[in-house]
């Protein structure tokens, strides 16, 4: 019977390999990582670090994303999960997209597209050939700032939700196309239809509750929450800014979190609660195991490094710029 822990240990330190993690991987995973953090976070430090191998813990555009940004680093996923939501826009779909702005009066050279970082690269690629840029739930609000900018319509993908709750805390104009009257000349940002399935788990219902039952709890959730449920909180932010935020309190005060279970149940405290009756669970994030890790740790000392992430050249470029404009934004 192979000790996992002891062996993952070992191999991190033969081997010239960073572990790369998301707050959404089970415990026993999070916990073998040399870097952790939120989308943004993650991206930003594996920029920085130098071993040329990383094994990252997370669903697909995360390990894309570093290839794309570290194009030299050779990058293995333990499980290639997908994003749902990433899922739910190709770059197909992207055309067909703009081609709905401009056959609704928005001339495709007066498009600003951005692209939630839960993408694939092949949508990032498109997103910046076009000239526009990458965002992720922590810096939302900046880059869309930036986009502004640039005095163009804003297309937003693939998620709706963050789209109109930054919208709403800008003040600004927004339709989401398909739902409604979607009139892109009216609007200062036009929304893909996209959405996380398990972030849309959180309902009025479960903040009535654990208000009802506990009158000062603060509720907070992560911005791909329903705006209603963004509205109805006392705080919304990234799984970082959620971190720092339950971090933050006093240990007397409660707080019901809106956002995936291994994170809000790594923080469990004795007044920290999970705002669903139902298990908000990432199946994808949630895939990878630790014989998983250390399986992709060992193909690397066997010389025979399994699920590699490849992106092709033309795609890297476009969808570096995109990524290099968010980074670029302070
Ligand atoms: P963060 O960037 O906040 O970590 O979010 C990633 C994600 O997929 C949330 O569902
Ligand atoms: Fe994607 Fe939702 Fe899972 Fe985040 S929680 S990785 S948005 S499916």
């Amino acid at each position: 019977m192979i000790d996992y822990k002891s062996e993952i240990n070992r191999l991190k330190r033969e081997l010239d390999v960073t572990v790369v993690a998301h707050f959404y991987q089970r415990d026993e995973v999070f916990e073998m990582a040399d870097i952790t953090g939120d989308s943004l976070e993650l991206a930003r430090k594996c920029k920085a670090d130098s071993n040329p191998w990383v094994v990252f813990c997370g669903v697909a555009f995360m390990g894309q994303s570093v290839k794309v940004i570290a194009p030299e680093k050779r990058v293995l996923m333990p499980k290639v999960a997908c994003c749902s939501m990433a899922r739910m826009i190709d770059a197909s779909y992207f055309d067909d997209t703009v081609n709905y702005m401009v056959e609704n009066g928005i001339p495709k050279e007066d498009i600003l597209p951005i692209t939630y970082i839960n993408s694939d690269a092949t949508v990032k690629a498109k997103v910046g050939e076009m000239g526009g840029l990458v965002c992720t739930s922590s810096n939302a609000f900046k880059i869309i700032e930036k986009g502004l900018e640039s005095c163009k319509k804003i297309l937003f993908v693939p998620d709706r939700c963050l789209g109109q709750n930054f919208a709403i805390s800008m003040g600004l104009k927004y339709c989401v196309i398909g739902e409604g009257e979607c009139d892109p000349k009216e609007a200062d940002i036009i929304c893909f239809n996209g959405f996380c399935a398990v972030h849309q788990l959180f309902t009025l219902e479960d903040i009535e509750f654990y208000r009802n039952k506990y009158p000062d709890i603060k509720i907070a959730v992560h911005p791909e929450c329903d705006p209603k449920i963004v509205e109805a909180s006392d705080f919304s932010g990234s799984t970082s800014q959620l971190i720092e935020y339950i971090s933050n309190l006093d240990p007397e005060d409660k707080v019901a979190v809106g956002t995936e279970y291994n994170l809000v149940n790594r923080m469990r405290k004795a007044n920290t609660y999970v705002l669903s009756s139902t298990k908000p669970e990432c199946p994808t994030m949630n895939e990878t195991t630790l014989e998983d890790l250390y399986l992709t740790l060992k193909s690397i000392e066997d010389n025979r490094p399994i699920n590699e992430i490849e992106v092709d050249e033309h795609t890297v470029k476009y969808a570096n710029l995109a990524l290099e404009r968010m980074l670029a934004v302070k």
